[in-house]
């Protein structure tokens, strides 16, 4: 389903954005620009500051100095509010309006109104720190506190807006307004130097809030809230009179799980007597999550046609960055999939967790935006006060900065320290970014970028991976990387049916690949389907042949074509080159290690457990992609490697123990500091140490 531009449409959307609380702000925001350097904006969500403040703005003539730029912290949100912004506008998108998410640039010389994620934004200032291209900036949704949008904030007060000295290379001077849904408006302000906050007024409507007792204070690991999920979502669509759910759930597997589910149940219902509401005669299915394709994310927001119940099973993004109109019922499971750094292990570890009370609210109020709505919720009260916390932490303070901090470094902010944060990250987080990038080779010692750092910063990916590609670039083997890179960068490309004897049949098919890609490699894997369905003569009855979305494969092979690109733009500066003779296999995994050495994991063989080997004997250490907690721990994408290829990396692991890396952090390292720490021979005493002491307590 398509929206086609015709004019009833567009003198309709014209209709309904008149009616959004902000209209009636227009002159008064449009003025409030062009008199500030810096504005905040806030106001409830659904109140139009998304889609109608930048075409105010260009209304009002700001493009004629350069664009209009809109950040969003997700990509999903980016594009849908592009496409309607376009249809508003009656342009094709990618024309005036466009949109830019990483590896997906919808936009021409003629774009004007650019919605973009934050870390293109970002991106963008690595090439062009003035932002000569854009006349106005705008934050939008600021409330979130996204790592990117923090670090944006901090880098247009102090570098780029308004001061005289950064009108350099600008003809005029950039002006910058904050978006923000709720709260903290006025510590934005004071943050951006005391500038004005223009509140738009907003109405929204009573919601009833129950609690259901299927989750309770023990239950914070549970995986039960799926099902109840899925029951509580049919019983109000069998119990209450008409208007669209939204299902508040958790990531793209279990999103699919359910709407599974929900297919299956909503099947027997009969609408004779199963429902109390009789103008209800049908139930519409929608998943919605990030990586979801882009013309799926349009039916979203179409009203469903007459007596069908549109019920959207959503992750978090449906709670500020999308507004669908006509939802009058919130299922609310209560949990969400947040990244959390975990300074024990030294990694992001991507866990469930409960939301926070203000998450929970903020759910519940997206059933109040036109009418009166209910929000249930299947947690019981005690694990709303004993288990959730008030408010949700800024990302900046709980997920790894490395990737940050060397875009930072690269735009010359050496004091990363005193950089000014909304909310200062602790400083051990700082520390541990700063070791992975001296463990990955992106800084020197003295915290200086490297030849190698230049090179990393300019891939969209993490660090780890990053370093793996560059490894490979280095040894002339890209062609066994970059298709890997791509595929760990689109959605999961395995598909996970909900029906258990489909499921079978999908684990057969997805183990016949595995055994034909020859490895218990799982790095091997994902080549080698990359590579046989862009062989195949039909990709697409391949990948329904064999269980793998082919929509993902679809993206994968255009990542992999631009990440083909930014490498061979990098190729033409200086770029080392090594040689390697060993083989294809060991190759393949040695570039492995050199990215993920920090990342890696030792099978313990406890008694009665049996040992596995594989020809060469060597199947306990292993190096893996990323950590999943949901109710276990789980390490991801994982490869069987020697301990020999990581032996002489790990000694890396403690060098930057055994040295000061605050002064790094400043910049302040002199060369007698630097011989003081003798610090490669310290720590490969360190790693014998801990050696030793290992085989003595698995001797024990
Ligand atoms: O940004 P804010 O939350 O203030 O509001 P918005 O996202 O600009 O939404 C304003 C209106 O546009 C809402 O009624 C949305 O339902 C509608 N909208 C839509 O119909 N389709 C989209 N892709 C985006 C917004
Ligand atoms: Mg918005």
């Amino acid at each position: 389903l398509t929206f086609p531009i015709n004019s009833s449409l567009t003198s309709r959307l014209d209709n309904d954005s008149k009616k959004l609380p902000i209209y009636q702000h227009k002159a008064s925001l449009q003025q409030a620009v062009k008199d500030n350097s810096f504005l905040v904006v806030t106001g409830e969500t659904g109140s139009g500051k998304t889609t109608q403040l930048p075409q105010y703005l260009h209304q009002a003539g700001f493009w004629r100095d350069g664009r209009i730029g809109v950040t969003q912290p997700r990509r999903v949100a980016a594009i849908t509010v592009a496409q309607r912004v376009s249809q508003e506008m009656r342009c094709s998108l990618g024309r005036e309006v466009g949109y830019q998410v990483r590896f997906d640039d919808c936009t021409t010389e003629d774009t004007v109104v650019k919605y973009m994620t934050d870390g293109c934004l970002l991106r963008e200032i690595l090439a062009d720190p003035v932002l000569s291209q854009y006349s106005v900036i705008v934050l939008d949704e600021a409330h979130e506190r996204s790592l990117n949008t923090d670090i944006l904030l901090g880098l247009l007060k102090q570098t780029i807006s308004p001061t005289d000295k950064a009108s350099k290379g600008r003809s005029v001077p950039l002006k910058v307004v904050v978006m923000s849904a709720t709260l903290e408006t006025d510590k934005l302000s004071v943050f951006l130097g005391g500038c004005p906050v223009f509140t738009i007024p907003g109405r929204t409507f009573p919601v009833i809030s129950r609690f259901g007792c299927a989750i309770g204070q023990k239950d914070t690991e549970s995986t039960v809230y799926l099902k109840e999920v899925v029951k509580v979502a049919l019983d109000v669509h069998t119990c209450e009179m008409s208007g669209d759910i939204l299902v508040f759930l958790t990531g793209q597997s279990e999103i699919e799980k359910a709407c599974d589910m929900l297919y299956e149940k909503a099947e027997s219902i009969d609408y004779r007597y199963d429902v109390q509401d009789r103008t209800v005669e049908g139930l519409l299915i929608l998943p919605l999550y990030g990586s979801m394709p882009t013309d799926q994310q349009k039916q979203i927001f179409q009203p469903p046609p007459p007596g069908i119940r549109k019920c959207v099973v959503a992750t978090n993004i449906a709670a500020t960055s999308l507004t669908i109109d006509g939802i009058k019922y919130i299922v609310d499971s209560g949990f969400v999939k947040q990244l959390n750094h975990n300074s024990r292990v030294g990694m992001d570890i991507l866990e469930v967790v409960p939301i926070s009370k203000s998450e929970a609210q903020q759910r519940a109020g997206r059933a109040g935006r036109t009418s009166a709505g209910k929000c249930f919720r299947i947690y019981n009260q005690e694990f709303w006060e004993k288990c959730m916390p008030d408010y949700t932490v800024p990302e900046i303070q709980r997920t790894s900065l490395t990737s940050v901090i060397l875009t930072l470094k690269c735009l010359g902010v050496h004091d990363v320290i005193r950089f000014p944060y909304l909310d200062r990250p602790e400083e051990r987080f700082i520390m541990e970014a700063l070791k992975q990038l001296y463990q990955c080779d992106a800084i020197d010692r003295r915290g200086k970028v490297t030849l190698l750092g230049g090179l990393m910063v300019e891939f969209p990916l993490p660090p780890g991976l990053t370093r793996a590609l560059l490894q490979a670039a280095t040894l002339g083997c890209e062609d066994l990387l970059l298709p890997v890179a791509a595929m760990l960068s689109v959605e999961n490309i395995f598909i996970r049916p909900g029906h258990p004897a489909k499921q079978k049949e999908a684990d057969e098919k997805h183990r016949m690949l595995a055994a034909q890609a020859g490895s218990c490699n799982d790095f091997t894997i994902l080549l080698s389907v990359f590579e046989k369905c862009k062989a195949s003569d039909d990709p697409s009855a391949w990948c329904k042949a064999h269980y793998i979305h082919w929509r993902a494969l679809k993206s994968a092979f255009s990542v992999e074509a631009q990440l083909r690109e930014i490498l061979l733009r990098l190729r033409q500066r200086d770029f080392p080159m090594e040689k390697f003779d060993g083989n294809k296999s060991e190759l393949f995994r040695r570039c492995l290690c050199a990215g993920y050495f920090t990342n890696v994991a030792r099978r313990y063989c406890f008694e009665g457990f049996e040992k596995l080997f594989d020809q060469e004997g060597q199947l306990d250490w292993v190096i893996f992609h990323d950590v999943l907690a949901t109710s276990r721990v789980y390490i991801r994408t994982v490869c069987p490697i020697r301990y020999d290829w990581v032996k002489d990396l790990l000694p890396k692991l403690h060098e930057v123990d055994v040295y000061d890396l605050s002064s790094v952090a400043r910049q302040e390292v002199t060369d007698e500091e630097m011989a003081k720490w003798e610090t490669k021979e310290a720590a490969k005493r360190q790693t014998e140490d801990y050696f030793k002491k290992l085989e003595k307590r698995n001797d024990e």
